[in-house]
C-alpha cells in the first residue's frame, strides 16, 4: 500500500498531515509512503527529514497523489470552483483522510465521488474514550486555547502576574475563557501558568468542576438549566430564550472587569453563538484584549473580524484563523499521529495492507463516501 500526502495549499495552512515519526511507524509496518516536495515547509520539516524517516519526496502533488492507495490531508480539498482541483490528482478508487469539514460543508461531500473516492473525515470521530487518540478535533482545540493565551498576552497592554516591585505592584490579569471545551481548558491551564485570576463560563454543567480543579472559578448563570444542557455526545445544546438573556445579563455585568476575554464556543454544525455583544466590548477598558476562537464559524464576539487583530473602542480583538496552523509543528505531529492511531489498527503489520473494519465504530461513523455514494447518514440529514 502506498501512502501520498500532499503539501496543504488552502490559504494559511501551514500544517501538513504527516509527521517524521508517524513515516517511521507507517513504514515499519509495510507501507509505502510518499510526500510531496516542501510539504512540510510551514511547519518546519524539510524533505530530508522526512526521507530519513523512511519516506520518497515526489517533486508535486500530482506525482505524490497520482498512485497512492491511501491519501492524507490536512485540510478538505480543493475544488474546480475553489481554483485547483486536488480530487482530479487522486487515484481513482483511493482513499481519503483528513479534517475534511463535512458538518460545515456537507454539500462538498459528492465532490469525492468524482474519483469514487473512499472518504474517512476525521472531524466525525465518535467521542468515546477508544477514540480520543484519534481526535483531531481535541489535539487541535488544545493548542488553539494554549496559543490564544500567548496572542492575549502580547496584544495586552499590561502583564498577566501579580509583580510585587520596588517601583511599586503589578496586579494579576483578569482572563475570563468563555466555553470550557478542550481549548477552554487548555486557555484556563494557560493563563493560570502565566499567573492571571481567572473565571470560566459553560453551558455545559460537567465543565464546572474541570475549571475548577484547574484553579478557575466557574461563573453561574441558572444552575437549574444548566442540568439539561448537554447533549448524549458530550456536546453543547442550544439554550431556551429566557436562559439567554439571563446569561447575557450575568456575562455582561462579568465581561466589564475583565482585562482578557478569550471565548471558544462552539455548537457543531451551527453557527457560532454571540457571546460578547458590541455593548459588552464598549463597556471594557481600552488596552482590553478579547480573542475569539469561534471566528471561523460567524464568531463569538460581534466585534471580530476574520483574519485580523480588529480594534473597537481601544478594546483589542484577535480573530485569527485557523489558530493550530500558528503552531505548525506540533498541529501536524499531532494530526498526524491522530491519523496513524485511527488507521494502525486496520494495518497488516506483517505486509502493509489495509483490510478495513466496517463495524468499527470509528470507521462506520467518520466514513463519509463509499462506492460512488454519499453514505454518511449525519452528512446525508445535512446534505440540501
Ligand atoms: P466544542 O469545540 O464543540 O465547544 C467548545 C465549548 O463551547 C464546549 O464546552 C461547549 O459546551 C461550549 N459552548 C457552546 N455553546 C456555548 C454557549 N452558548 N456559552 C458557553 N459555552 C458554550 O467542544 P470540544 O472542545 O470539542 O469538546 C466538548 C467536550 O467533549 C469536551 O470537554 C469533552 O468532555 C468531550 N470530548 C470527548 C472526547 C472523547 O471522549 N473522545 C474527545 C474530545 C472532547
Amino acid at each position: 500500500m502506498k501512502i501520498g500526502i500532499p503539501r496543504e495549499i488552502r490559504p494559511g495552512e501551514n500544517r501538513v498531515a504527516i509527521s517524521p515519526e508517524a513515516i517511521k511507524k507507517l513504514t515499519g509496518m509495510g507501507v509505502e509512503v510518499v510526500v510531496e516536495a516542501g510539504c512540510g515547509t510551514g511547519s518546519c520539516v524539510t524533505d530530508q527529514e522526512y526521507q530519513e524517516a523512511g519516506a520518497s519526496v515526489a517533486p508535486d502533488a500530482a506525482a505524490a497523489l497520482g498512485d497512492a492507495d491511501l491519501v492524507f490531508k490536512v485540510q478538505r480539498p480543493m475544488t474546480v470552483e475553489e481554483g485547483t482541483d486536488e480530487i482530479a490528482l487522486m487515484k481513482e478508487g483511493a482513499i481519503l483522510v483528513g479534517h475534511l469539514a463535512t458538518l460545515s460543508n456537507p454539500n462538498a461531500s459528492p465532490s469525492y465521488n468524482a474519483r469514487n473516492l473512499t472518504t474517512f473525515a476525521m472531524d466525525l470521530m465518535p467521542r468515546i474514550s477508544r477514540a480520543q487518540s484519534m481526535d483531531v478535533l481535541s489535539s487541535q482545540s488544545n493548542l488553539a486555547g494554549y496559543k490564544a493565551v500567548v496572542d492575549a498576552a502580547t496584544e495586552h497592554v499590561s502583564a498577566f502576574p501579580m509583580m510585587m516591585t520596588a517601583a511599586g505592584t503589578v496586579a494579576p490579569a483578569r482572563v475570563f475563557i468563555m466555553g470550557v471545551g478542550v481549548a477552554g481548558l487548555q486557555a484556563i491551564a494557560t493563563a493560570k501558568r502565566l499567573g492571571a485570576v481567572v473565571t470560566a463560563y459553560d453551558v455545559r454543567p460537567a465543565t464546572r468542576e474541570q475549571v475548577e480543579s484547574l484553579g478557575g472559578k466557574f461563573l453561574i448563570v441558572d444552575e437549574k438549566a444548566m442540568k439539561d444542557a448537554e447533549t448524549a455526545g458530550g456536546y453543547a445544546k442550544e439554550m431556551t430564550e429566557e436562559y439567554k438573556q439571563k446569561e447575557r445579563q450575568v456575562l455582561a455585568d462579568h465581561v466589564k472587569d475583565q482585562d482578557i476575554v478569550i471565548t471558544t464556543a462552539l455548537i457543531p454544525g451551527r453557527p457560532a453563538p454571540v457571546l460578547v455583544t458590541r455593548e459588552m466590548v464598549e463597556s471594557m477598558k481600552p488596552g482590553s484584549v478579547i480573542v475569539d476562537l469561534a471566528v471561523e464559524t460567524g464568531g463569538n464576539c460581534e466585534c471580530a473580524e476574520r483574519g485580523i487583530v480588529a480594534e473597537h473602542q481601544g478594546v483589542r480583538i484577535i480573530g485569527y484563523d485557523n489558530m493550530p496552523a500558528r503552531l505548525a509543528r506540533d498541529a501536524s505531529n499531532l494530526f498526524a499521529k491522530n491519523i496513524l492511531n485511527f488507521l494502525t489498527p486496520h494495518i497488516d503489520a506483517e505486509n502493509g495492507a489495509l483490510n478495513l473494519d466496517w463495524e468499527d465504530e470509528t470507521i462506520a461513523e467518520t466514513v463519509v463516501t463509499r462506492d460512488g455514494e454519499v453514505v454518511n447518514a449525519r452528512i446525508k440529514e445535512l446534505m440540501s
